[in-house]
């Protein structure tokens, strides 16, 4: 198998590093709610939609599939999938997650790593340092007392880590060098800025709100003034190699769990409104932190939740830009909701001043975004001079482009076409310069092998499927199929394929190892063939038996073919040989005995 897309890192180093990693960890990390099914693990599939669980994780296998859409494979192809990366990036990342070295992987990326680890060290020092300082009376007892001030209470302050800096220039400098940090250290995180007058603390009387990735490693650091007259208000890292504002959602970590159970994610602005709704109980609340949504927190978003709701003061800057960026999140296949809040209000406010359940009742009041838009479309008067109404037909036209499910496509355009007064004809010619076609029924492709699809495949087909599931379950009998069969005797294409890996396999090995089989599969149906293999449930009580009938039936099928290219040559070439003849009478004989 020289064409392994993993020639350059060797096959035991792969071994080690994706069995060191189990799968079932992994997946769960990456936001999929698994839950317990007998020996396996269930979830709804992230590769497609559907409303009963098929997503299928083996412990005892480390092999993932899903039966509905036969995306498989073992926890390397998980990522590659999930994560889009490539066969080594995934062997990185996994490498990583478990401390492993990589041998061949080049020193720079090494160092990157290493350096990685130590300033995510150094920002958890800074984060137990900062919060000391706020229970410190004496040092952050004013700060300890604006919080509570705010409503947030010690419970919470203690789970987001809520710290204060001193004033002085050089306070987080002494602390940290002198456990051992470096200054470069404190510069590169972002903690420390090189000033004329030397190293100097970047936050400096401030409130901290550390910023946690979605696995909860603090990448970096909020800080509030302490009266409003300060500006800035809020001061943030800067982009570091950990911190990058446009992947971050803040308060994601704590809200995944509540995401992935309701589906839904509330998405607001602030630092404070999202620990102050998560502490009255909206536990899935995400925030933006001021930035504009892009697709890198859509795509993060969309690993936890199906819909998100925005919840904004219409009135700020920030809602301008987020309704820029809303187009991300339906193109990732996000469902979009809008509130917006009175005038100069944020959710902070909203629930000290009105109570939780006035906010849950405004949740219910969400529209969804295209709903949004012609509503402001429509109330906007000039809505009857033609070219307002053309700029609006435009705009939601857009906003519809990016709508996935056709169904919901449909019906936006129905709404649409009716609110606006318009005919839906010009909402489709609109979107047809925009690449969008009407909804087809759409036609399973042929290719795609799934016992559950198994009408797709033609009954020849059908049969090598069988055989190749059952050899994955009972390697011994691959032995016994080649010697009545070659994987070049097998029509659909990948199975083809899947039979020459698993005729091959069985030439070097005692068995044969799934995981590599699955590593060195670089098309990802055949991982999929693979994985649905050893995963599916229905084993038939008698393997051989089945093999046995398999090979006999697809015997039969070989003969067939035989038969048919020397009766057609007979034809077409006139050949009225007695030979010809002759092997004629052989071929359907030997057939006849595969009969069953
Ligand atoms: P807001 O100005 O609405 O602040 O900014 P807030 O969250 O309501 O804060 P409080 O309630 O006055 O304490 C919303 C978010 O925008 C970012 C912060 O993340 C803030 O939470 N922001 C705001 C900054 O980064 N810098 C600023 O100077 C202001
Ligand atoms: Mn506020």
């Amino acid at each position: 198998m020289n064409s392994s897309p993993n020639h350059i890192i060797p096959r035991e180093v792969i071994d080690d590093i994706r069995d060191g990693n189990d799968i079932v960890e992994v997946i769960s990390e990456l936001g999929i709610p698994l839950k317990p099914a007998g020996k396996d693990y269930k979830a709804l599939c992230p590769f497609h939609s559907e409303k009963t669980p098929s997503f299928t994780v083996s412990t005892e296998k480390q092999i993932f599939n899903c039966f509905g859409c036969n995306t498989g494979g073992n926890v390397i192809s998980f990522l590659q999938k999930h994560e889009g990366k490539s066969f080594r990036e995934a062997i990185e990342w996994l490498a990583e997650r478990i401390g492993a070295s990589l041998p061949g992987r080049d020193e720079k990326s090494v160092q990157r790593s290493r350096k990685r680890l130590e300033l995510q060290d150094l920002n958890r020092f800074a984060m137990a340092y900062f919060h000391k300082q706020l229970l410190t009376p004496t040092v952050g007892g004013r700060a300890l007392a604006y919080l509570k001030n705010r409503g947030i209470k010690d419970k919470v302050i203690q789970l987001f880590q809520l710290g204060y800096t001193k004033p002085e220039r050089r306070d987080l400098v002494k602390a940290a060098t002198q456990t051992g940090f470096s200054i470069q250290q404190l510069v590169d995180v972002g903690l420390i800025k090189n000033e004329e007058r030397g190293p100097t603390d970047r936050f400096r009387g401030r409130v901290i709100f550390p910023i946690l990735d979605e696995r909860g490693i603090a990448v970096g650091f909020g800080g509030r003034a302490l009266s409003n007259e300060l500006l800035p208000k809020y001061l943030n890292s800067p982009t570091t190699p950990l911190y990058d504002k446009s992947k971050i959602l803040y308060n994601l970590h704590n809200a995944r769990l509540a995401i992935q159970k309701t589906g839904t994610s509330i998405l607001v602005e602030g630092y404070l409104d999202a620990i102050m709704l998560y502490q009255a109980g909206v536990e899935n609340v995400v925030a933006s932190l001021g930035t504009s949504l892009n697709e890198s927190h859509a795509s993060l978003l969309r690993r936890f939740a199906t819909e998100v709701i925005i919840v904004y003061d219409g009135d700020s800057a920030g809602f301008q830009a987020t309704l820029r960026g809303l187009h991300q999140l339906l193109k990732e296949g996000l469902r979009v909701r809008i509130v917006l809040l009175p005038p100069g209000e944020d959710p902070d406010l909203f629930v000290r001043n009105r109570g939780v359940d006035a906010f849950k009742a405004l949740l219910n009041t969400a529209i969804n975004l295209i709903e949004f838009q012609i509503q402001r479309a429509v109330q906007q008067d000039a809505l009857r001079q033609v070219g307002v109404k053309a700029q609006a037909v435009k705009e939601i036209s857009l906003t519809l482009s990016n709508v996935k499910s056709q169904v919901e496509l449909t019906e936006y355009i129905k709404y649409t076409a009716r609110e606006l007064d318009i005919d839906k004809t010009v909402l489709w010619s609109e979107l047809r310069h925009l690449g969008i076609k009407a909804a087809r029924p759409v036609h399973p492709s042929r290719n795609s092998v799934s016992p559950d699809k198994k009408k797709n495949l033609i009954p020849r087909e059908s049969i090598e499927w069988q055989l190749i599931e059952a050899l994955i379950q009972c390697p011994d009998l691959i032995s016994e199929a080649k010697e009545h069969l070659d994987h070049r005797d097998f029509t659909h294409p990948e199975l083809t394929k899947v039979a020459q890996m698993l005729w091959e396999a069985s030439r070097f090995e005692n068995g044969i190892d799934i995981q590599y089989l699955i590593d060195t599969s670089v098309d990802e149906k055949i991982r999929g063939i693979i994985s649905n293999a050893t995963l599916r449930k229905t084993v038939p009580p008698n393997l051989k038996a089945r093999v046995d009938g398999c090979l006999k039936k697809l015997k039969q099928f070989l003969l067939w073919d035989l038969e048919r290219t020397v009766r057609s040559a007979v034809l077409t070439q006139g050949h009225n040989s007695i030979d010809m003849l002759a092997e004629l009478v052989e071929l359907s004989n030997r057939r006849r005995q595969f009969a069953p």
